[in-house]
C-alpha cells in the first residue's frame, strides 16, 4: 500500500511536471516582437502597403526594417527573438524570411529610417522605414507586458495555488506526524503557545459546538460547518485567490489594443481567472477521490478533503464565471459575440460554465442528504461534461495539457476502486437483522486484506436495484470457525439499508444470504494509541470502529507500557446490547474498562426471548429466536437485564445519559498523564465531546488532552 502510494505520488508529480513544460505559449522572450507589432499596427497616419495586403508586416522591407529598428532599441534584438520572427512570419504572414533578415533590415533602418515625429501624415504607402520615439516604444512595451506577460504570470499564479495547498498540507500534517513520530515529546507539549494554538485554532469547531452537526438554514441552506482550522485555511485561500487576481492587473491609460483602460482590464482579469481556474482542476479532482495519496501522507481524513474540495470548487466556479462574463462583455463590445458563438471553443466554454453553476447548486447539503445517490450520479455526469467542455475550450490555446493530471487522478481513483473490489472478490455473505434497527454482516476476507482498526470500507449489495450504490461502513474483526472475517453493523436508515430491512423482515429467521462487493480498506486509526490514557466513546451504531481500535491497542500494548483504556458506549435500551454482545464478552480478558450507559432503561424489553441464549453459549453465536422460543416462556424483561449484567460482570452499567462535560473532566483528572478522546456516534454527542476536550486543554495539572473524531460526515 505504501509502495503504491509512493508510485502514485511519483506519477502525479511526473504528470504535473510534464504539464508545466506544456506547449502553451510563453510570451516572456518574445514580448518585444508583440510590442513592436502593436506599434506598427496601431500607426494611425502611415501605411507601408495598401490596406488590402495582409502580409505587409513581414513581406514589406520597410515594415521589416522598422521592426528591426524597434528591436534594436535598448538592445532587445536577442538571437532567440530574431529566429522566432522567421517562424512567426511564415505562420501568420505567409512570408519566408532568410536567417539573416535582421542584419539586412537593420542596415536599411540605419540608412533610410526617418523619425516618425518629423513627417507629415499621409494616405499613400510610405517608402522608408520609421524610427519611433523612445517614449512611444516604452509605452508599447508596457502595453504588451501588461497584456501578454499576464498569460505567463497567470501560469505562475496558477502554480502558486498548488504551493498554497502544499503549505496547508504540510502544516496540517505536522500535528499528525509529530504525534506519530515523537509521541513522548508531544505529550510534554503543554506550554502556553501550544495550548493556545490547540485550544483556539486546531481543535475547536468554528464557533460554539457545531461541527459534525449541520448548521440549520431552512433546509435548503443547511450546511456543514468546517472546523476553525479548516475555516482559517479556507479564509486564507479566499484571500490568497483575491490577492493573486488583484496584483499586476492594471491597464495603462488610453490602451490602443483594447480601446480603453476598462476593456483592457476586463481582458486581463478574464485571462487570469480562466488560467488560474484550470490550474485548480487537478487539485479539485484529487481532493474528491477516495484514493487520494495525500490522505496517507498527511493523516488528513476524507471528510476534511471533501470540505476543501467544496471550497475550491466554489472559488473555481467564481473565477470561471468572472472569466465568462468578462469575455462576453469583450466580445459583445467588439460585435463578435454572435459570430464566435458558433465556434465550438466558445460554446463549450459557455456550456462548461453553466454546468459548473449547476454542479454547485445540485451539491448543496439538503440534496446530498436526502438523495445522495442521485446527487452523486448527477455530479459525476456533470463533472465529465465539465472536463470535456473545458478541454474543447482550452485545447487550441495549448492549456489542454493541464487536464492530463486532472484526468489522471480521476482515472487512477476509479481504477484503484475497481482493483480493490476485484481483489476482495464478491463473497456471498449472511446478512442478518439483529436488534430492531441493526443489520449485521459477517464477511470472509482475503488473507492479505489489511484490517485497519477504525477503518471503513464501501459496500455494494449485489441486487439489481442497488448494486451500483456504495455505502461506507466501519468494520471490526471477528474470527469465525478459525477464519478471519470482518463484521459490519449497519443501522437501518431510509435508503438501501431500508430495502435490506424490508427484505430481511420477510425472510425466515430475519436472515438471508447475498453477494456483496467490498471496496476498502480506507481510513486510518487515530494516534490515540500513544496517549497514556485513551477514552473511546461510542454512541449507538458508532461502536464498531471504536471497538476495533480500542481492541487493537489493548492487544498490542506491551506489558511494560500499558496505557489506560476506557470504553464508553451510550445506547438507548438494554436490548441494543444484544447485537454487540459477543464483542462485549470478548473484552473480559483485556485491560479495557468498559462502561455502558443505557439512556432509556425503562423501555420494556419486547424481545426477552433473545436474552435466553446469554450464558448458555459462551462462543456467543446467537441462536435464532425460533430455536429458543420454547425455553423462554418463563422469561421476563427484568430477569433478562439481571442476567445480562451478571454475564457481563466486567462491564460497568449506568442508567441515563452521561454528562459529557463531567465525564471529560473526570477522565482527565484520573489520567496518569496525557488523555486522548476518540469518539463516534450521534453528531451532537461528538460535537459536545470535542467542545469539552477543547475547553480542558489548559487544565491545571498540565496534562495533554487530544481529541480525535472517528465520525465523518460529508452528507
Ligand atoms: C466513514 C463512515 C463510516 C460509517 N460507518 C457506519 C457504520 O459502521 N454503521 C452504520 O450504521 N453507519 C455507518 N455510516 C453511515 C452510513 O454510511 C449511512 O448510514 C448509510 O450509507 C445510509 O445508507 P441508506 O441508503 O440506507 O441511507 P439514506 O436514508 O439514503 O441516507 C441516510 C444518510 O446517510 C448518508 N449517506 C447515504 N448514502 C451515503 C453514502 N454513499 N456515503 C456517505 N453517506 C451517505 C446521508 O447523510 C444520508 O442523509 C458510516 C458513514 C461514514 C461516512
Ligand atoms: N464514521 C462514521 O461516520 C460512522 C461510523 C459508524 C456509525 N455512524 C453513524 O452514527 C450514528 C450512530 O448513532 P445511532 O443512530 O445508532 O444512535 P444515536 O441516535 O446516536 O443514539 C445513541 C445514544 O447516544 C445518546 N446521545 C445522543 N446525544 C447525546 C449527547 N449529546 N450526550 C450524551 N448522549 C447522547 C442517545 O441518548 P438519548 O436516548 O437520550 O437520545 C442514545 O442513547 C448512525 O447514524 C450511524 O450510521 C457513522
Ligand atoms: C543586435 O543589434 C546590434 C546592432 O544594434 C548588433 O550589433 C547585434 O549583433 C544584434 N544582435 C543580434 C543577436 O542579432
Ligand atoms: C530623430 O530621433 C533621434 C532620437 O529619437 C534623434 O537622435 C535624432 O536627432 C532625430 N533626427 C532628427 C532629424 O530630428
Ligand atoms: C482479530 O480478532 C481476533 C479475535 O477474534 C484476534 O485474535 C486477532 O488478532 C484480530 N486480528 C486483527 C488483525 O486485529
Amino acid at each position: 500500500m505504501k509502495l503504491l502510494c509512493l508510485l502514485y505520488s511519483l506519477f502525479f508529480f511526473f504528470v504535473a511536471g510534464v504539464s508545466a513544460r506544456g506547449k502553451f505559449e510563453w510570451y516572456g522572450k518574445t514580448i518585444t516582437l508583440y510590442s513592436c507589432v502593436y506599434e506598427i499596427n496601431y500607426l494611425k497616419d502611415f501605411h507601408f502597403c495598401p490596406p488590402t495586403d495582409r502580409t505587409c508586416l513581414c513581406s514589406n522591407e520597410n515594415s521589416r526594417a522598422t521592426l528591426a529598428g524597434c528591436f534594436a532599441y535598448k538592445d532587445r534584438n536577442s538571437t532567440y527573438l530574431v529566429d522566432y520572427v522567421v517562424g512567426y512570419c511564415a505562420r501568420y504572414f505567409e512570408t519566408e524570411l532568410e536567417a539573416n533578415w535582421f542584419d539586412k533590415s537593420y542596415e536599411r533602418f540605419t540608412n533610410y529610417a526617418r523619425n516618425q515625429s518629423e513627417i507629415e501624415p499621409t494616405e499613400e504607402p510610405i517608402d522608408f522605414p520609421l524610427r519611433f520615439s523612445s517614449k512611444d516604444m516604452d509605452f508599447y512595451s508596457e502595453i504588451a507586458n501588461r497584456f501578454l506577460l499576464n498569460y505567463d504570470n497567470s501560469i505562475w499564479y496558477g502554480v502558486s495555488v498548488f504551493g498554497f495547498w502544499l503549505l496547508v498540507l504540510i502544516v496540517s500534517s505536522i500535528s499528525y506526524w509529530t504525534k506519530v513520530l515523537f509521541p513522548t515529546a508531544t505529550k510534554r507539549l503543554v506550554g502556553p503557545v501550544a495550548n493556545f494554538y490547540r485550544k483556539h485554532v486546531s481543535m475547536p469547531a468554528l464557533y460554539g459546538k457545531n461541527k459534525a452537526q449541520e448548521m440549520r438554514g431552512f433546509k435548503v441552506f443547511d450546511g456543514l460547518v468546517p472546523t476553525r482550522f479548516e475555516m482559517i485555511v479556507i479564509a486564507l485561500f479566499y484571500i490568497f485567490v483575491i490577492i493573486i487576481h488583484a496584483v499586476n492587473s492594471r491597464a495603462l491609460k488610453g490602451d490602443p489594443v483594447f480601446g480603453s483602460t476598462y476593456l483592457a482590464e476586463l481582458r486581463y482579469v478574464a485571462d487570469r481567472t480562466g488560467i488560474v481556474a484550470i490550474f485548480m482542476m487537478p487539485l479539485l479532482f484529487l481532493f474528491a477521490g477516495r484514493n487520494n495519496f495525500l490522505q496517507w501522507l498527511t493523516g488528513i481524513n476524507y471528510c476534511t478533503f471533501l470540505c476543501y474540495h467544496r471550497h475550491i470548487a466554489r472559488v473555481m466556479f467564481m473565477l470561471v464565471a468572472i472569466h465568462s462574463v468578462n469575455y462576453t462583455i469583450l466580445l459583445v463590445n467588439r460585435k463578435y459575440f454572435g459570430e464566435e458563438l458558433r465556434e465550438p471553443w466558445l460554446y463549450w466554454g459557455l456550456i462548461a460554465t453553466i454546468v459548473g453553476g449547476i454542479m454547485l447548486i445540485q451539491s448543496i447539503l439538503y440534496l446530498r442528504r436526502n438523495w445522495y445517490e442521485l446527487f452523486l450520479l448527477v455530479h459525476i455526469v456533470m463533472a465529465v461534461l465539465y472536463v470535456v467542455g473545458t478541454w474543447i475550450h482550452i485545447d487550441d490555446f495549448g492549456y489542454g495539457i493541464i487536464l492530463y493530471p486532472t484526468i489522471a487522478v480521476w482515472s487512477f481513483d476509479r481504477l484503484v476502486r475497481i482493483g480493490r473490489l476485484l481483489y476482495f472478490g464478491f463473497p456471498e455473505v449472511n446478512v442478518k437483522l439483529v436488534g430492531d434497527e441493526t443489520i449485521k454482516m459477517c464477511i470472509p476476507k482475503p488473507k492479505h486484506w489489511k484490517i485497519i482498526p477504525g477503518g471503513h470500507a464501501f459496500v455494494h449489495f449485489i441486487k439489481p436495484t442497488y448494486f451500483w450504490q456504495s455505502h461506507p461502513f466501519t468494520f471490526t474483526n471477528c474470527s469465525d470457525q478459525g477464519e478471519d472475517k470482518i463484521v459490519m453493523y449497519m443501522k437501518v436508515k431510509g435508503g438501501v439499508t431500508h430495502s435490506l430491512y424490508k427484505l430481511l423482515n420477510k425472510s425466515p429467521g430475519k436472515m438471508t444470504t447475498m453477494r456483496i462487493g467490498i471496496e476498502g480498506p480506507y481510513g486510518e486509526s487515530t494516534p490515540a494509541k500513544y496517549a497514556d490514557k485513551a477514552v473511546f466513546i461510542a454512541g449507538g451504531n458508532g461502536i464498531p470502529g471504536i471497538y476495533s481500535e480500542i481492541c487493537d491497542i489493548a492487544l498490542r500494548s506491551s506489558p511494560e507500557r500499558k496505557s489506560v483504556l476506557k470504553l464508553v458506549w451510550v445506547i438507548r435500551e438494554y436490548s441494543s446490547i444484544l447485537w454487540f454482545y459477543d464483542e462485549l464478552v470478548r473484552l473480559k480478558n483485556t485491560n479495557i474498562e468498559t462502561t455502558v450507559y443505557v439512556t432509556r432503561p425503562d423501555v420494556s424489553i419486547t424481545n426477552a426471548d433473545e436474552f435466553t441464549h446469554i450464558g448458555s453459549s459462551q462462543d456467543g453465536s446467537i441462536k435464532s429466536s425460533e430455536e429458543t422460543k420454547s425455553s423462554s416462556s418463563s422469561f421476563d424483561g427484568a430477569n433478562a437485564v439481571g442476567k445480562l449484567k451478571e454475564e457481563l460482570s466486567h462491564v460497568h452499567f449506568e442508567e441515563g445519559r452521561p454528562d459529557m462535560e463531567q465525564l471529560v473532566q473526570d477522565e482527565i483528572k484520573e489520567s496518569p498523564g496525557s488523555t486522548a478522546f476518540v469518539t463516534c456516534g450521534h453528531p451532537i454527542m461528538v460535537d459536545e465531546i470535542r467542545y469539552h476536550s477543547c475547553k480542558n486543554i489548559d487544565n491545571e495539572e498540565k496534562k495533554r488532552v487530544d481529541f480525535f473524531e472517528q465520525l465523518q460526515v460529508w452528507a
